[in-house]
């Protein structure tokens, strides 16, 4: 499943609720957590049910942010979810552990957000949740637990690295921070090329504006499909000959590419790029 861009809507507008099926993200994520202010709390988890129901979702993967575990949110929310057949993933912000209950209680894919000083040192148990299929990052919330500043944590390689390591191993799909700045394209785009970089397959985003420079960031571009089409074919005949590293193009291959360029196939398929 592709989640090149996953798009935030806050759960308590219906107006911007009713349009994000058609805004061409490939994840949607409605909002109970910080976008709901605390008195509109029950209006949105009610607000949200309904939409999950009523509108045509296509096949989109349509996920519901819940309130941190300890918030007086918490049970309610999960309660609400468990009846809601079309959501199919939870995210759960400040995820510091292992989540697997929260996946058992509503038999919902999970996707966990670590943004906490505790989330980055438990990374890994919290990779490991049963049901988890990806897992984000948040920097704002990080910056604010470690005591830092949000610019040094949206592009920070050490938290970056380690959290896609960490989905990785767990066989997960790594989802990059959102953007803040509305207004600056280019910013997005820098940032978005350098988490793909790194092995993020998308992106959290929060303005239909962001939607298809996210979509267009994590899909593979032409040049390395034809990169990864001329590997495929200069290791298949590598292969009749007993050969296992090659020269492409002035460069050694062998079958790390095959593996890369396999990977990048897939992708554009998945995209929609070959057809
Ligand atoms: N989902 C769906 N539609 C959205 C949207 C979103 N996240 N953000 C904006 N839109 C729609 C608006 O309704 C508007 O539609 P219209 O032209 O038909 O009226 C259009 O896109 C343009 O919106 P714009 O006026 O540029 O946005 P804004 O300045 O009113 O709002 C934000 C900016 C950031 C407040 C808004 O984009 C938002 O609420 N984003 C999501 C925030 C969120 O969920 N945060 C939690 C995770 S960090
Ligand atoms: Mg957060």
């Amino acid at each position: 499943m592709l989640r090149r861009s996953q798009l935030y809507v806050p759960g308590n507008n219906q107006k911007m609720i009713a349009k994000a099926p058609n805004l061409g993200a490939d994840s949607v994520i409605l909002d109970l957590e910080d976008a709901v202010p605390d008195g509109s709390k029950d209006d949105a988890r009610r607000t949200v049910a309904r939409l999950a129901r009523e509108l045509d979702w296509g096949n989109l993967e349509l996920c519901v942010r819940i309130n941190p575990r300890g918030s007086r949110h918490f049970a309610k929310d999960l309660a609400a979810l468990s009846g809601c057949r079309r959501v199919d993933c939870i995210v759960i912000p400040k995820a510091e552990g292992d989540c697997s209950r929260i996946g058992s209680r509503t038999r919902k894919n999970l996707m966990p957000v670590v943004e906490s000083a505790a989330g980055l040192m438990h990374v890994r148990e919290v990779a490991a949740s049963k049901r988890a299929v990806a897992i984000s990052y948040g920097a704002a919330d990080f910056a604010a637990s470690v005591g830092g500043t949000v610019t040094a944590y949206t592009d920070n390689l050490a938290v970056k690295t380690t959290i896609v390591a960490a989905a990785a191993e767990a066989g997960l799909d790594a989802i990059d921070n959102v953007f803040f700045d509305l207004d600056d394209d280019r910013g997005f785009r820098r940032q978005a090329a350098e988490a793909r970089a790194l092995g993020f397959v998308g992106k959290q985003v929060v303005h239909p504006s962001q939607i298809s420079l996210a979509n267009e960031a994590f899909s593979p571009t032409k040049k390395e499909v034809e990169w990864a089409s001329r590997v495929l074919q200069e290791m298949g005949r590598a292969k009749g000959k007993k050969l296992g590293a090659i020269r492409v193009d002035g460069s050694l291959v062998d079958a790390v590419h095959s593996r890369l360029a396999r990977d990048i196939i897939e992708r554009a398929e998945e995209a929609g790029l070959l057809h």
